[in-house]
């Protein structure tokens, strides 16, 4: 039996109160994620019942219940108070998905400071600009990402601790560095969480937009109330289940749905450090008998890619429910993991910025494959008029995807950018920035995004902090970032780039090109292909017309450009 019931009865009936409630928490009281995904579940009696069983890509695994993840996540809350860390300082991780990342996480909440994830393969300036930006304070790091830290580490002169959690001791550690070894320091088996209450700053996530650089959407401790009842009803997740989310905690799917909501549901998760290679995925479904999955469009179109021998070679018959999360997942996708696990992926949809998921498929509603499905219960969702920001009445007429504030986990702000913050509300709605369509049943269909952002394999990059870094080449004198299409990564980034006097067109430059970026940026924001042009078509006002580019690459008919030069 499902948790979420009748789709229709449920939505018409529920209330955030009654997920409050659920969870047991009462308006004022103290809340602290950290705290409730731990402690909190050991004081249900689950202690020892295993929280997550951990396989890295060599065959290692590592198992911990619930109350070894309580005094993990002690052990790490108390080090970082014994080195002065205060509550609302901004804590980052950047480390592989090996356990210490997913204990760090909730170890920092207890402390009352605020979780920063950044993936691990961020290059040095990926990592400089968020840093920078957020003021960070302290950095939990592996040896073989230190390079990258140590490289920008003098143009920060707030970050004063670089945790090493996987030290050896075969190179010296330098000044403000120091060592941390999760598994063997003597375990803290009580430590004062802070008493963070609802408005609490808990999670920070860095995410794209068209212009200026990444921003930090700010979560809070009450986010953990949409996210409990989330996973509950749309993951499904029940006592016994075995969850599997392939997404990287640098990313917020690997945060709410692949910390904070299962184990806020006390549900065993699994988690592999290896490669994304179908014979290594449904070896682990198989081995670690998963019965939920949460994944991304890129990953299944992978796995079509393929072919359905490979998945008869396994049993992966322990599956039970299926969900999507990322870019558009197209029907063919959801007609093919029908057939080939017999079962359908169910589409979710939602945003860094809304923490939790707002629109879905729910078990038990009839799929529409190609659509996201309906609001969540608790979540209005429209599409409006891009001139009135009034929804739209005429089914199957495209606008721009609103949620009504608020709920539990909406973002409450982007750090030290306020102003860019309240541009995302428009007639007491939230934009989230994409197009859609809403059926004569109330589904969802997902048209594009309303902006230049490039989604790459359900990874948002933004053109500007691209061409930002490529004006640092030399050859450089101007660029234009944009999504081409791929059939696996939906998008792929290509760069138009316009020379300086002196430099000519050579396929040498072009690799050069993009191993400047996948070294400062990240393999996610390197081009795939790199156009010379002699210049860049632009607005009157000057603006690169990004749109007309990218119309191009995807055939599109552009139309009538006098709109974009009015840019
Ligand atoms: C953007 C948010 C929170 C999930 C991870 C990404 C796109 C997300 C879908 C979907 C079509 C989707 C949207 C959205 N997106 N889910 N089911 N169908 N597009 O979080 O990095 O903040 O990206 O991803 O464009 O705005 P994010």
């Amino acid at each position: 039996m499902s948790h979420i019931g009748n789709y229709e009865e449920t939505y018409a009936k529920f209330t955030w109160r009654d997920a409050e409630r659920e969870i047991g928490y009462e308006p004022g009281d103290p809340i602290n994620i950290g705290a409730w995904c731990t402690d909190r579940i050991c004081a249900q009696g689950k202690g020892r019942k295993t929280a997550l069983v951990w396989e890295g890509h060599d065959g290692t695994r590592k198992q911990y219940t619930f109350d070894d993840m309580r005094l993990r996540t002690n052990t790490i809350a108390a080090f970082l108070r014994s080195h002065g860390i205060e509550p609302g300082e901004r804590v980052c991780l950047f480390m592989d998905k090996i356990p210490e990342l997913y204990f760090g996480f909730l170890g920092v909440l207890k402390t009352g400071a605020i979780v920063q994830p950044l993936f691990s393969a961020f290059g040095s300036e990926s990592l400089l600009t968020r840093l920078a930006d957020a003021g960070t304070s302290a950095i939990f790091t592996q040896k073989k990402h230190l390079a990258k830290v140590r490289a920008i580490v003098d143009q920060l002169p707030s970050l004063r601790l670089i945790i090493v959690v996987d030290d050896d001791g075969s190179k010296p550690l330098r000044e403000r560095e120091t060592a941390f070894d999760m598994d063997g320091s003597p375990q803290v088996e009580h430590f004062d969480v802070h008493p963070t209450t609802a408005e609490s700053p808990s999670v920070l996530h860095y995410t794209s937009g068209t212009t200026g650089k990444p921003k930090g959407a700010q979560h809070v401790h009450y986010s953990l109330i949409s996210q409990y009842i989330t996973a509950k009803y749309v993951l499904d997740l029940h006592e016994d289940d075995i969850y599997w989310c392939t997404a990287d905690p640098g990313w917020v799917t690997g945060t709410s749905y692949g910390i904070i909501g299962p184990w806020a549901n006390g549900v065993t998760q699994c988690v592999t450090d290896a490669g994304f290679k179908a014979d290594n995925w449904y070896g682990f479904i198989e081995r670690m008998r998963v019965t939920v999955w949460y994944s991304a469009p890129t990953a299944i179109r992978g796995l079509m890619k393929e072919g359905l021998d490979v998945v008869r070679k396994y049993d992966l018959s322990s599956l039970r429910h299926l969900c999507s999360v990322g870019e558009p997942l197209n029907a063919e996708a959801v007609l093919w993991s029908k057939e080939a696990f017999g079962k359908m992926f169910h589409d979710t949809f939602w945003q860094t910025e809304t923490g939790c998921i707002v629109i879905s498929n729910y078990p038990g509603m009839p799929i529409k494959p190609g659509s996201m499905g309906k609001p969540f219960p608790g979540i209005t969702a429209a599409v409006l008029d891009p001139s009135t920001y009034e929804p739209i009445a005429v089914k199957g007429e495209v606008g721009l995807i609103a949620i009504r504030p608020p709920w539990p986990s909406m973002f409450r702000t982007y750090w030290k950018n306020e102003e860019t913050y309240k541009a995302k509300f428009r007639n007491g709605w939230y934009i989230c920035g994409d197009r859609a369509s809403i059926d004569e049943d109330g589904y969802f269909w997902f048209i594009g995004r309303d902006d230049d952002v490039i989604n790459t394999a359900g990874h948002l990059v933004g053109p500007f902090e691209i061409e930002s870094a490529l004006l640092e080449h030399p050859a450089v004198a101007e660029s234009a970032a944009v999504g081409k299409p791929d059939p696996v990564n939906m998008e792929v980034v290509k760069a138009f780039i316009a020379l300086k006097p002196g430099y000519t067109p050579s396929k040498t430059l072009e690799l050069e090109i993009m191993n400047f970026i996948r070294k400062k940026l990240s393999p996610l924001a390197m081009p795939q292909e790199v156009e010379f042009v002699p210049s860049l078509p632009r607005t009157r006002s000057g603006k690169i017309m990004r749109r007309l580019l990218r119309a191009r690459e995807w055939g599109e008919e552009i139309g009538d450009t006098s709109t974009l030069e009015n840019d």
